[in-house]
């Protein structure tokens, strides 16, 4: 199936390409002379930390990658509301520098969630790195540290992002036609 059969293409795969240089140029800049645990939230934002990491120009043995998989979307386009931890850290990141790396943000409730959960390990420092913000979706307050791109309120796949697990391999992000909607 063509991307163009899934939906509308919202960002080509070469202007992502071009954003996470700036993104991954600006945390180097930030994190210079200082050790960094990356945690990538899975499934979601693989695609987009295996991109951004190879980009970072910090010192190799400085950068340490750790996941945390969570739960809050089930089989549908819509948010449950309710946040489950499906795999934890297995890192200890008490006292160390951590960057929590997301797919997308939109009610703000999965995000919140782990911030708060990662903040009772005790980090020295705790940011995040969003790809997509939908900002006008927001529910709670959440500082966003590093963001890619604002999108519109359009539920979105590719790059990483799923609907019930589909479209994850797609090269561009996609706003998914609501006719595919499960
Ligand atoms: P929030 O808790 O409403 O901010 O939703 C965040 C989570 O929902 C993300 O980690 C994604 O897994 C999922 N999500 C939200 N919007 C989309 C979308 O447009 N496409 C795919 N997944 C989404």
């Amino acid at each position: 199936m063509l991307e163009t059969n899934i939906g509308k293409i919202l960002i080509h795969e070469e202007v992502l390409r071009k954003r996470i240089i700036e993104l991954a140029k600006q945390i180097s800049v930030d994190y210079k002379d200082k050790d960094l645990v990356l945690i990538v939230v899975l499934e979601g934002a693989m695609i987009f930390f295996a991109d951004l990491v190879r980009e970072i120009t910090l010192p190799p043995q400085s950068v340490l990658v750790n996941s945390i998989a969570v739960s809050s979307y089930g089989m549908g386009t819509k948010t449950s509301g309710t946040v489950k931890i499906k795999k934890d850290i297995d890192t200890d990141i008490k006292g160390r520098n951590v960057l929590l790396l997301e797919d997308i943000i939109d009610t703000g409730l999965t995000l919140k969630f782990i911030i708060e959960y990662l903040k009772e390990k005790k980090p020295a420092s705790l940011r995040n790195c969003v790809l997509l913000n939908k900002a006008e979706r927001r529910e709670v307050e959440v500082d966003l540290d590093y963001v890619g791109f604002k999108i519109p309120n359009e539920f979105v796949v590719g790059y990483g992002l799923d609907c019930a697990e589909k479209y994850r391999r797609l090269r561009h992000v996609v706003a998914l036609k609501p006719e595919l909607y499960p």
